[in-house]
């Protein structure tokens, strides 16, 4: 089978980051907030079934694929929406207006929306228990605990399920070992409900978007740069009295979403696609500056903003790549597409090393694990490191591909990666396999529906 190029524009589904936050926040604030989306994955709809747990109305008009999973959810209360977005309206009655939960607060994959509520809960007036599925329960919450106790909030474990028990709060500053916007988004929701000064220094600046959307909301968040590339942000002066105000959010289209098709359509010879309305926020696009290094042609068209972001048009042509040093600095910026970073690494000239990427293994799944496993079941050269993997790229991967053992090379890679229940490892496998063999072939439905439910479609759709 020959591979078909990759032709055509596609839309990817709304940022799952901001798309979290424009649930979360609006709750605590006065009045209704409005958000414009296009396709939600799970896990956004375990955010909103939350808040609505949480006591706070959130309802409005899903788009069809957004309702069927959110039916499937029992999500009930939405209508159909008239045109291809989803309009939801959330009821915010500040603090005093949320409620205490009745059953357990289940955040299903969603390491954001856990590790946000984390923060969002200590300071409330009541306990709430955070649990979610396998793979969440598996992941470290030490992290987002250990700094939150130091202000006086109160958990009795350091992993799901994990009840967070209401209390009064002090402010700090935080020394972040980690480069981690969900670390620091959970100290800066607790930090809302503190007394006193809360600020955090961060390694590295991680994703922004809570800052800009609290800012947004009424409470400006201060964001200093350090001279050692560290990030200090500080909630302002009694940030505790202040009333957040409802907002209007459009949510830009998602990088994290796009990278698949950046890489696909990079790698896949005669390929022409346009990717629009996709969000453009430094903190987010260190894959582009990756893959711009490695030789990709990739064109950045009418940069605008949207609801305090920048949004693009991309349009990627295919382009011979070169393997290249991939280093710690520019993980923070691509922590979420280091996967797919690794398939365009299959087809670039030499050798492609990723370094600094330990975080990986914590994520879904162990990404750096299951990432060589794709590869090595597809045939290709990698070695896994302590911190990242080394790639022996091959332009011609192609033509030597034996499609006649197309994902399973006799160890158990193949069982492994492909039922990892990790949506990004499934997206990376599905993209290899079609740059290799022509076949779609997408081997977790379920997992890619947590943040790109319409990837199938999306993929099929360029092709025919
Ligand atoms: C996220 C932060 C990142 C990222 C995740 C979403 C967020 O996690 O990997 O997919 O929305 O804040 P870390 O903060 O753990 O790096």
């Amino acid at each position: 089978m020959s591979v078909q190029p990759l032709c055509g524009e596609l839309n990817v589904p709304s940022d799952k980051s901001i798309s979290h936050r424009s649930v979360l926040f609006p709750s605590i604030a006065e009045g209704v907030s409005l958000v414009h989306a296009s396709v939600l994955g799970r896990d956004n709809l375990a955010t909103i079934r939350i808040v609505r747990q949480l006591g706070v109305t959130v309802r409005g008009e899903l788009n069809a694929d957004v309702m069927k999973l959110a039916e499937e959810e029992g999500l009930s209360g939405f209508t159909l929406s008239k045109d291809e977005y989803c309009h939801i309206e959330v009821h915010g009655k500040g603090w005093q207006g949320l409620t205490a939960p009745v059953d357990e607060l289940d955040c299903g994959n969603s390491g954001t929306s856990a590790r946000l509520l984390t923060g969002f809960l200590a300071g409330t007036n009541f306990s709430a228990t955070l649990t979610g599925d396998d793979s969440l329960r598996t992941r470290p919450f030490r992290r987002v605990t250990e700094p939150i106790a130091r202000m006086g909030g109160s958990f009795n474990a350091e992993m799901l399920p994990l009840t967070v028990t209401g209390s009064a709060l002090t402010g700090i500053h935080y020394d972040s070992p980690k480069a981690s916007a969900q670390v620091k988004s959970a100290v800066l929701l607790a930090g809302l409900r503190a007394d006193g000064p809360v600020s955090l220094t961060e390694p590295r600046p991680t994703r922004d978007h809570t800052e800009r959307m609290l800012s947004a909301m009424g409470c400006a968040v201060e964001t200093k740069a350090g001279p050692d590339g560290s990030s200090t942000v500080s909630l302002p002066e009694n940030a505790n009295e202040r009333v957040l105000q409802a907002i209007e959010i459009e949510v830009p289209g998602d990088f994290s979403a796009a990278a698949f098709f950046l890489v696909a359509a990079s790698i896949v010879p005669g390929s022409a696609v346009r990717i629009s309305h996709v969000g453009y926020n430094e903190t987010r696009i260190g894959l582009l500056h990756v893959l711009k290094r490695m030789g990709a042609s990739i064109e950045v068209q009418d940069k605008r903003v949207v609801g305090g972001e920048d949004v693009v048009d991309f349009v990627i042509t295919a382009a011979s790549l070169r393997g290249i040093e991939v280093t710690g600095e520019d993980v923070v910026l691509a922590i979420d597409e280091i996967p797919i970073l690794a398939i365009a690494a299959c087809f670039a000239e030499g050798e492609t090393r990723i370094r600094g990427a330990e975080e990986l293994r914590v994520k879904e799944s162990d990404r750096l694990a299951m990432t060589a496993r794709v590869l090595k079941s597809f045939g290709q050269e990698v070695e896994e490191t302590e911190d990242g993997l080394i790639i022996q790229g091959n332009p011609d991967s192609f033509s030597s591909f034996e499609a006649t053992q197309a994902g399973d090379k006799g160890d158990n890679s193949a069982e492994a990666w492909r039922s990892s229940g990790d949506h990004r490892i499934a997206m990376c496998g599905a993209v290899l396999e079609y740059a290799l063999s022509g076949r779609l072939h997408l081997s977790d439905t379920a997992a890619v529906e947590t943040s790109f439910p319409t990837f199938a479609q999306s993929f099929q759709a360029l092709i025919s």
